[in-house]
């Protein structure tokens, strides 16, 4: 059986970003014995998706869903834990480009071994993180919101996200 909900955008967008998120943990597994190209690839790769559309979808999140969230629960800092988990990946990422603006070639192996260590720690907090939002809170919203409300949402949502897109810099 077909069944929809209100917050159905944000879980198109959650599967849209997931097999991304997979290959993160699947580049980490062959970074440590990888090419060297294949090492810079991959990193360049990773970055582009981490720093033009998972970074902004967090940053979307913040300014708009979270809130909404909040207002539902009537409970002020009621996701300031899942705040914490976008803190975490803009450090990770922050980190992962301050390595690709420094890596030698050939990598060096403790390079090689960090940026795997990254995109595994990126993979686990992520996936975990997706899973909080659709299970946890999504639900809130479901059921607090209306048809109207849900769609303006989302849809400044979705602006928010673009505007944070362009502002990107790789
Ligand atoms: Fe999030
Ligand atoms: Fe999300």
């Amino acid at each position: 059986m077909l069944t929809t909900s209100l917050t159905e955008p944000i879980r198109a967008e959650h599967q849209a970003l997931l097999p991304h998120i997979e290959e993160l943990g699947a580049s980490a597994t062959w970074i440590p014995t990888a090419p060297a190209l294949v090492v810079h690839e991959k990193l360049i790769h990773a970055l582009a998706f981490l720093q033009n559309e998972l970074v902004p979808h967090a940053k979307a999140e913040e300014e708009t869903l979270y809130p909404a969230v909040e207002g539902c629960m009537q409970a002020p800092g009621a996701t300031d834990t899942m705040s914490r988990g976008h803190v975490e990946v803009l450090r990770l990422v922050d980190e992962l480009a301050t390595i690709r603006d420094n890596l030698g070639d050939p990598p060096t192996e403790a390079d090689r071994d960090r940026i795997a260590a990254i995109l595994h720690g990126l993979h686990a907090i992520v996936a975990l993180h997706f899973a909080k939002e659709e299970e946890i809170y999504l639900p809130i919203l479901d059921r607090c919101l209306t048809a109207e409300s849900a769609a303006e949402l989302f849809e400044r949502m979705h602006h928010v996200a673009h505007l944070h897109k362009e502002a990107a810099v790789v």
